[in-house]
């Protein structure tokens, strides 16, 4: 850990942090146009940000392909869109906790007979204490980075043989939490004290990482991948914790949090607006392009952990170009 604070100390800057204090004032940037007859990708759209974002995107014409684990909530939500919004609101249902439901979506996702316009990696949980799933790994860094990792990359030929997604990552100025970047040798907090805050920060720089490898295998494809903070808004998270835990929820923090509208609107921006064309491997603040916290920003620490996920997840370098689905039965069984 002693290396890693060396290493990062001098690239922290002052005016770095007093920009990100700015653009959490700013108004975010809005797209007005339609989007009618794409298709749009989301996990979690059953809650929070993820719910929103669906319903804006919905109300502008496209459909859409949601990605949640629960199946009541999922009907409610697509007859929800269908009956108000007139568009086709489809679901896949995967615990995105679980690796091997992660495979087989990954693998419905694969065969799905329409090109995907927007990917939203939006599922998250925040929990205080640590939680290892029944296939060894933690909780936080599995539904955040993990999920979003094996998707991407088992889908990375689909999407360059369609050539027209934005994949958005919602992440987190929570990203600085991993102030001193990650514990390659330690990434499921097994030798090291847990923190809530410090394992959701580093699942979120995990994931920002990975996004400096994809943006290179997607580069000069049309394919685009992002990562954005969507404010500190009033949800759901958190709701699995303690009953202290969300004591203070409710009545201090929540009463400090804007509505996740603000995040549907950026959401929508980013994956919608013109502008944002061929824009990618960058982190917005809302819609504010923003240099982000030195330890996501290095390519070192970036290909390492790429190396050490497909290994971690089953996959293999040779699957870089994409897995069929008959790999991925075998790794399910695996
Ligand atoms: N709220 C904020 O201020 C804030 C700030 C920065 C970043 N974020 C990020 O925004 C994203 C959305 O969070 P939120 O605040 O909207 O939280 P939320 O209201 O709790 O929504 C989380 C969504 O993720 C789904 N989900 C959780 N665990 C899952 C799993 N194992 N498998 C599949 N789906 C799962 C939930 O499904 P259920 O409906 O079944 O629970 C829900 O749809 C997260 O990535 C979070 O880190 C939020």
């Amino acid at each position: 850990m002693k290396r890693n604070i060396k290493k990062y100390f001098r690239e922290y800057k002052w005016s770095h942090i007093l920009a990100m204090i700015r653009n959490g004032f700013s108004a975010p940037a809005t797209y007005d146009g339609t989007f009618s007859g794409k298709l749009v990708v989301i996990t979690g759209a059953t809650s929070g940000i993820g719910y929103v974002t669906a319903r804006k995107y919905a109300a502008k014409g496209a459909n859409l392909l949601c990605i949640n684990r629960n199946p009541e909530r999922s009907e409610k939500l697509k007859a929800e869109i269908e009956h108000e919004f007139g568009v086709r609101c489809d679901f896949l249902i995967a615990d995105l906790s679980k690796l091997e439901e992660v495979l087989r979506v990954s693998g419905e996702l694969q065969g799905w007979p329409d090109p995907f316009d927007v990917f939203i990696h939006n599922a998250g949980v925040y929990l205080t204490k640590r939680e290892l799933t029944g296939e060894g790994f933690e909780k936080t860094f599995m539904v955040h980075y993990l999920a979003s990792f094996v998707m991407n990359f088992l889908l990375i030929n689909k999407l360059k043989a369609e050539g027209c997604c934005r994949i958005i990552l919602v992440g987190s100025e929570g990203h600085r939490f991993a102030v001193w970047g990650l514990q390659l040798d330690d990434l499921h907090w097994e030798r090291r004290r847990y923190s809530g805050l410090k394992s959701y920060g580093s699942a979120k720089t995990a994931q920002m990482l990975s996004m400096l490898i994809f943006d290179d295998h997607f580069s000069g494809t049309g394919v685009t991948i992002n990562s954005m903070h969507p404010g500190a808004v009033k949800t759901d998270t958190g709701q699995e914790n303690g009953r202290v835990y969300r004591w203070f929820k409710k009545h201090l923090f929540d009463k400090t949090l804007k509505s996740p509208d603000v995040s549907a609107e950026a959401l929508y921006y980013l994956g919608a607006a013109p502008e944002l064309d061929g824009v990618s491997g960058k982190f917005f603040n809302l819609t504010t392009p923003e240099i982000p916290a030195p330890p996501t920003l290095d390519r070192a620490v970036a290909e390492k952990l790429w190396e050490i996920t497909l290994e971690m997840a089953g996959l293999h370098s040779d699957d870089k170009e994409g897995v069929s689905e008959s790999n991925i039965h075998q790794l399910q069984k695996a």
